[in-house]
């Protein structure tokens, strides 16, 4: 698990430049599956065939495989780059960051003299990768391309740390369901989906193209474990997390007890989440033609959107074990 893991966070893959981790995944799960393709959208969809008759409806299960970054918007004539957020990047979480650059090209964000800490801004922020001038930075950078943060994953025992747990370990959850996935009745659907951290682009086409019966989405929600956290009731190492509600989605009191049940049934950790902001593939797929019933299986996470990410192994082996259970089930609302 752990090597899947670190090869999926530290690949590149910001919002809409998914193909460097789209082809990772699709390594991982070709001869797994009955079909891979890819959409317009850049959706990696893989369908494992069931045993139930052509009338029943698939089951869709969503990973985003995209990532948060930033956008290239300016080079000044000493090579410094200014920049745009690609999903929820948060200035305090950027000073003194490592990130890459599509070409391999690494660098610093650093911030212009401030008087005070409150006026940080991404608009007083720049990256700096070592060029002289204009000329020199050209070499390695073009307008619009999207740096991601540089950090190996590292382990701390049961803990890992990495950039982009959100959510390639979503990615990484479904891709051991789908190893150890036999004989499911429903036909599933495996989709990594794109531009999740820009809106829930890529979940929204995929889950109105493939009409599910049923929709999960896994990926990360935050944690109330930490000094002086705001008080949330989901921590690491409390199992997976079964979503009540975010502000995306209001999960279907059918499809939140019956992963409950499965849970409790086959004694898999769980906790119940509710997340006061954020959201998930899921709030697209539930609203997708005439409303699908969809939930999420959350990973409990810790500075979410920072550079280093953290999850509990233990965590994420329950996702897996809740995910496998619930596909064993004939899946018929
Ligand atoms: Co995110
Ligand atoms: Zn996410």
């Amino acid at each position: 698990m752990e090597k899947i893991i670190k090869k999926l966070t530290e690949t590149y893959g910001p919002s809409g430049r998914e193909d460097r981790i789209r082809e990772v995944i699709k390594e991982e799960v070709s001869g797994l599956a009955d079909e891979i393709r890819t959409d317009y959208l850049g959706n990696l969809i893989v369908l494992k065939k069931g045993t139930a008759s052509e009338e029943t409806r698939p089951v869709m299960l969503a990973a985003h495989m995209d990532e948060i970054g930033l956008m290239v918007t300016h080079i000044d004539k000493d090579g410094f780059l200014r920049f745009t957020n690609v999903g929820g990047v948060g200035p305090s979480r950027l000073v003194g960051a490592r990130v890459v650059l599509p070409s391999g090209k690494k660098g610093v964000v650093f911030h212009e003299q401030l008087k005070e800490l409150k006026e940080l801004d991404l608009e007083k922020m720049y990256i700096d990768i070592g060029a002289e001038n204009q000329d020199e930075a050209r070499k390695h950078v073009t307008i619009g391309d999207i740096a991601i943060y540089d950090q190996p994953m590292v382990s701390l025992g049961n803990r890992l740390v990495a950039k982009a747990m959100d959510d390639r370990i979503g990615c990484a959850v479904l891709i051991s369901a789908l190893k150890e996935l036999k004989n499911n009745h429903n036909d599933v659907y495996f989709v990594f989906t794109s531009q999740e951290e820009v809106g829930i682009r890529g979940a929204r086409t995929s889950a109105y193209g493939l009409n599910p019966g049923l929709g999960i989405a896994v990926d990360v929600t935050m944690t109330g474990d930490t000094p002086e956290a705001k008080k949330m009731d989901v921590k690491l190492g409390g199992g997976a997390a079964i979503k009540v509600k975010d502000s995306s989605l209001i999960t279907s009191p059918l499809v939140k007890d019956m992963m409950v049940e499965i849970a409790e049934k086959a004694n898999i950790k769980y906790q119940l989440e509710v997340l006061a902001r954020g959201g998930t593939d899921a709030g697209a797929i539930h609203l997708t033609r005439e409303g699908v019933l969809a939930g999420c299986i959350s990973i409990p996470c810790r500075y979410v959107h920072s550079p280093a990410e953290m999850v509990d192994l233990r965590d994420v082996e329950a996702a897996v074990a809740l995910l496998g259970k619930i596909l064993e089930e004939k899946i018929d609302f």
